[in-house]
């Protein structure tokens, strides 16, 4: 089904199942520990012995010599993966490092050896005998130092610089100047599902029970690197303890398991232990952000320029953290500029909201400033920005844009008028008070997907796609889609997600997911609709389905009738046309946070949050809003306290476990408000819905900020904003 004009009114607007704050349909499963994530195939793979991966110990250089002979003895060992006897690799289209490194050693903790033992005890004790002999050289660890040699990067993740106007001479020329830079820190996505993967081979054929967002670029990408043809490869992917872009692609568990089953001739599982995942796998890299503004005295923008510098290993990408400000507020004169480093740092890449997410924390500092200097309310400045036109291309109208709204029902809900504008004016006993609001933006992606939808001979609906649930609620509101369309309660729908076997979804990522893979369930069902109106002897166009029945024309039939006659399977995959290029789709919000900074210590509580968010049809209030808390919490991390610390010396991250890594807890996250606006947005997809799980990071980390300045008069533009820059 190509879907390339806006969509009219089809059965989901009918609203009766989708739309509903359902509970989560694998809630049961997950809370009692039943749902199996990919280290827990033990049904499936009785069998599977133990690997324990070996990661390297410099950030680059050469291994010299690798003694084996004292693990080979150890108890239990059964063998021992390494470049040496893996055979001929390729790389995966996704990965910039090779996952399994040697003798070339390209960032810390790259994969080196996999010992496969009859338990993972004996397979970690043997680990630890294995003696490796570097040749360590120097490397580039500081972005600071590099962005001097930092270059204009591939256009492969758009343009990576954009110019409309004269930005140099608007800014010259503006009456009112704003010129700052701000730093974000790496970050890792930090899970609470390791990496994790069991292999089993059947002849030439592989199987991987993996934790993986993205099923097809996974079989693609394990394919490419062992050398197989796809059909070779099989990924299993029905339960994912959290992703956030760092389980978009096969990492090293899924490729070493694969290696060591296939020398041992035995299942094996590979889990990447806490301490190796933050330098073994991806991490969001850290930017410097410039951004200028110039402007008339009563806060309109002539001129916006906004520069980043990131880093990454050779071949990789940069961070492209000026999406937003080529699309959030009007001004005629504008420049945006995307420059990359190299850095021999463990490789960079996509984390919840990549570009926006740091962008954002840059950007929306840098409108409150601006505020402040110009006298102006930081909403009212936003609002005097505001554009209904993509500002690059003014003849692209978004498809829906209601971030005034946003901005002002929050407002309103917050209580932003009894807020005094004046920083470090609010004092409680001990505690600076104060308010911060930022703009929250994440462009709408869509992406092909495809579902396979059956009605079975029972009367039940049996879903099929590989699409993945990260913790997000794809199985709900698959489940709430099929029933919708073919008139049938939630309980009869089975919905089955994460396996290459399934046709190939839109999967887990950018925020398409929801979207894109429910339109896919939406094509799937108007075929078997079809299918199902012609058994019944009535024309497709005047059948409706509801109440477990089909009717039209004059005629009545149940379903499970139907069903009797046997099963009926739909296959359809939906395809967008050009409607992106005509409209920019992109989603909205408003994040407000109050905090409160203790006078002497400088200690910061989060006191309260509000998200108001414009993102098209909300397909379930429930699993939407727990996606825009969860999001929420994370930015308050990104705010406060999440940072990769980088040893400039040798090449990592040292802080590579959950002590040293901190990420919110319950304690620090206050009761989390969460609006939806009511939109549709019939440009989107036949489901009118957006995507939300990034949009509710976005903006996050520059209200903390924001409202940091506003408690304390302090202006922080080094994330993350820890006590001792307050002092
Ligand atoms: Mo997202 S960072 O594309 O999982």
């Amino acid at each position: 089904m190509k879907f390339d004009t806006p969509a009219g009114t089809n059965p989901i607007d009918r609203m009766k199942v989708v739309g509903q704050p359902l509970d989560r349909i694998d809630g049961p499963r997950k809370t009692t520990g039943t749902a199996p994530y990919a280290y827990e195939h033990h049904q499936e793979v009785p069998d599977a012995v133990y690997g324990y991966v070996v990661g390297a110990g410099i950030a680059k250089g050469t291994i010299r010599s690798l003694e084996l002979a004292a693990a080979r003895q150890s108890p239990g060992v059964l063998g021992i993966v390494t470049a040496q006897n893996a055979g001929k690799l390729g790389k995966g289209k996704f990965n910039t490092a090779n996952l399994l490194g040697g003798p070339r050693i390209e960032h810390y903790h790259q994969a080196i050896a996999l010992v496969v033992a009859e338990t993972f005890e004996q397979a970690r004790a043997a680990a630890q005998r294995i003696k490796v002999d570097y040749q360590r050289e120097n490397g580039a660890y500081d972005l600071h130092a590099a962005k001097g040699s930092a270059t204009k990067p591939k256009a492969d993740q758009g343009p990576p610089d954009t110019a409309v106007g004269d930005f140099a001479g608007a800014f010259a020329a503006a009456p009112a100047k704003f010129d700052q830079t701000y730093t974000t820190p790496d970050q890792a996505h930090a899970m609470m599902e390791p990496h994790a993967s069991i292999a089993r081979w059947e002849g030439d054929a592989l199987t991987l029970w993996t934790s993986n967002q993205m099923i097809d670029w996974g079989v693609g990408d394990v394919a490419k690197t062992l050398g197989i043809p796809k059909e070779k490869v099989r990924l299993v992917s029905p339960y994912i303890g959290g992703g956030f872009g760092g389980k978009l692609f096969v990492r090293a568990d899924a490729l070493l398991a694969a290696l060591g089953a296939k020398q041992v001739g035995r299942p094996v599982k590979v889990m990447l232990t806490r301490p190796l995942m933050f330098n073994n796998t991806t991490h969001r890299p850290a930017t410097i952000q410039r951004i200028r503004f110039g402007a008339t005295p009563d806060g309109r923008f002539q001129a916006i320029g906004h520069e980043s510098w990131s880093g990454d290993l050779p071949g990789g990408g940069p961070e492209t953290a000026v999406n937003q400000t080529r699309l959030l507020y009007a001004g005629a004169d504008r420049m945006t500029a995307t420059r990359l480093a190299v850095l021999d740092l463990p490789e960079g890449n996509a984390m919840r909201a990549p570009g926006e997410a740091p962008g954002l924390m840059a950007l929306e500092i840098a409108v409150d400033e601006f505020a402040e200097q110009l006298g102006i309310d930081p909403i009212e400045l936003r609002i005097r920005n505001d554009t209904q036109v993509d500002p690059e291309h003014p003849a692209r109208p978004f498809s829906q844009r209601q971030l005034v709204r946003c901005l002002q029902d929050g407002a309103k809900r917050f209580g932003w008028d009894k807020r005094n504008p004046k920083p470090a004016s609010t004092r409680e006993g001990r505690w600076w008070i104060g308010q911060g609001v930022a703009a929250a933006f994440r462009n709408n992606l869509v992406m092909a997907s495809a579902a396979r939808v059956a009605l079975e001979a029972d009367g039940s609906v049996r879903v099929e796609t590989d699409m993945t649930d990260i913790g997000t609620g794809s199985y709900t509101i698959i489940a709430q889609t099929a029933a919708e369309m073919l008139g049938v309660p939630v309980s009869r729908v089975d919905v089955r997600l994460g396996d290459s076997r399934f046709p190939v979804s839109a999967g887990s990522g950018g925020q398409w997911g929801g979207n894109s893979s429910t339109a896919g369930v939406y094509a799937a069902c108007v075929k078997l609709r079809q299918l199902l109106a012609e058994r019944a002897g009535i024309a497709a166009d005047a059948a409706d389905f509801s109440d477990g029945r089909v009717h039209g024309g004059g005629r009545d039939v149940a379903l499970e009738a139907l069903a009797r006659q046997g099963r009926v399977v739909a296959e359809e995959r939906i395809e967008y046309g050009d409607l992106g290029e005509k409209f920019q789709q992109s989603t909205f919000g408003a994040h407000f946070v109050e905090v409160a900074v203790d006078a002497a210590t400088a200690e910061i509580r989060v006191r309260r949050m509000l998200a108001v968010c414009a993102a098209g049809r909300i397909l379930n209030p429930k699993s939407a809003r727990s996606q825009v808390i969860g999001a929420m919490t994370m930015g308050v991390g990104a705010a406060l306290m999440e940072e990769l610390v980088v040893d400039r010396r040798l090449g990592f991250f040292v802080n590579h476990d959950l002590a040293g890594y901190e990420v919110p807890v319950h304690a620090d996250i206050p009761h989390q408000e969460v609006v939806f606006l009511d939109e549709t947005d019939p440009v989107s997809s036949p489901m009118k819905a957006k995507g939300v799980g990034e949009l509710g990071i976005c903006g996050v980390g520059a209200a903390v900020a924001n409202a940091i300045h506003h408690a304390t008069g302090v202006r922080v533009r080094d994330y993350p904003i820890t006590l001792d820059k307050l002092l």
